[in-house]
């Protein structure tokens, strides 16, 4: 079992970030090899400030390994530090159509009606994160429920390239199986149901970020969006209310319990019961993670080392694969 996922190092670490993926990214680290990175090459496929991306990187870092992410047991880098990326994906190039791309419901989002402004970084995206994963031959990909289409994508041109370039008892890649959490796969905004929560809403109101103090979180839970009407006793009761449905499923997330048994806690009840109970949820669950990150993210030196300890494994992972790729492609390295 190699299982291989990454994060964009471009804000804070929120709680979509977290329990879409982060956390099982820490649980699949008792069950095979793991590799996970900064995106930091995706980050620059939309208008960025260089000296924040730099800051980024480094911040995230500490946020994952507050999170758990341990990286003596799990290889830890940012792509920049892992030439092959960048190169398997130009080989990739080669197999990706312009139709599969054009299909990918994160490109229509982002360009919106300004499909021609954008930069070919922004359209080529899906292909890097192919790369990412097809380079260490990843079994398993840990992921939020906005990620499956790319997964997806990277199982097609896997496909295609071991069809057309490799004969069927040597392919080259290994096709991927994305990870999705039961519940808490897609995480959606405090303030309006029907957003997922980002890092790129203005509303710094509209996400928990893990880095958040107790005073914060509890604001935030208290002015999240909802209805007047009372917790149902079933979870079709949640239904049309997404608001609610979206708090409730926080809840039972971060309690590790499932939705029902969150309903048949707190059904009847209104919101001014629920919010203050999720709000200390959240405290008491996320306090040891800030205060860990706030350590962390001090020791720049101690970052940097993780990063470039990480890198020169995952180099020497990626190797043998992407030396596959050129050859099977008739690219002579001497
Ligand atoms: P990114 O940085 O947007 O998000 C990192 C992870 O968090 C998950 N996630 C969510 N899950 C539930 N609810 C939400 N509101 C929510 N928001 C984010 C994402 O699904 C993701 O798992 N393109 C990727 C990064 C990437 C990658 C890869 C992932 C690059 N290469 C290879 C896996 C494998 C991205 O932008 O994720």
């Amino acid at each position: 079992m190699r299982v291989v996922s990454g994060i964009q190092p471009t804000g804070n670490l929120h709680l979509g970030n977290y329990l879409g993926a982060i956390r099982n990214w820490v649980r699949m680290q008792d069950e095979g090899e793991c590799l996970f990175f900064l995106a930091d090459l995706h980050a620059i496929s939309q208008p960025h400030v260089p000296a924040e991306l730099a800051a980024n990187t480094r911040e995230m870092t500490a946020a994952l390994v507050a999170c758990g992410v341990d990286p003596d047991r799990s290889v830890l880098f940012n792509q920049t530090q892992v030439p092959a990326h960048a190169e398997l994906q130009w080989l990739l190039n080669g197999t990706a159509r312009m139709g599969w791309l054009n299909r990918m419901t994160q490109w229509k989002d982002k360009a919106g009606k300004n499909r021609e402004g954008q930069s070919v970084a922004l359209f080529t995206y899906p292909v890097l994160q192919a790369a990412d994963v097809l380079l260490y031959q990843a079994t398993h990909v840990p992921v939020g429920e906005d990620q499956k289409q790319h997964l997806e994508l990277a199982r097609d041109i896997a496909q295609k390239f071991n069809n057309d370039f490799a004969s069927e008892d040597a392919p080259v890649f290994t096709l991927p199986d994305p990870i999705i959490p039961p519940e808490a796969a897609r995480i959606m905004s405090l303030r309006d149901g029907s957003a997922k929560m980002s890092k790129s809403d203005p509303s710094d109101m509209s996400r928990i970020n893990l880095t958040d103090d107790a005073d914060t979180l509890m604001n935030k839970v208290k002015k999240a969006k909802t209805d007047p009407e009372v917790l149902p006793s079933e979870r079709a009761g949640l239904e049309g209310r997404p608001e609610a449905a979206n708090l409730v499923g926080i809840y039972a997330a971060m309690a590790g319990t499932s939705v029902d048994e969150v309903l048949r806690d707190f059904a009847g009840k209104g919101f001014g019961a629920f919010k203050p109970a999720l709000g200390e949820l959240l405290v008491e669950k996320l306090a040891p993670i800030n205060a860990r990150f706030i350590d962390l993210r001090a020791d720049r030196t101690a970052l940097d080392a993780i990063l470039r300890k990480g890198a020169e494994k995952a180099r020497a992972l990626g190797a043998p694969t992407l030396s596959r790729a050129y050859e099977a492609l008739g690219l002579v390295r001497g």
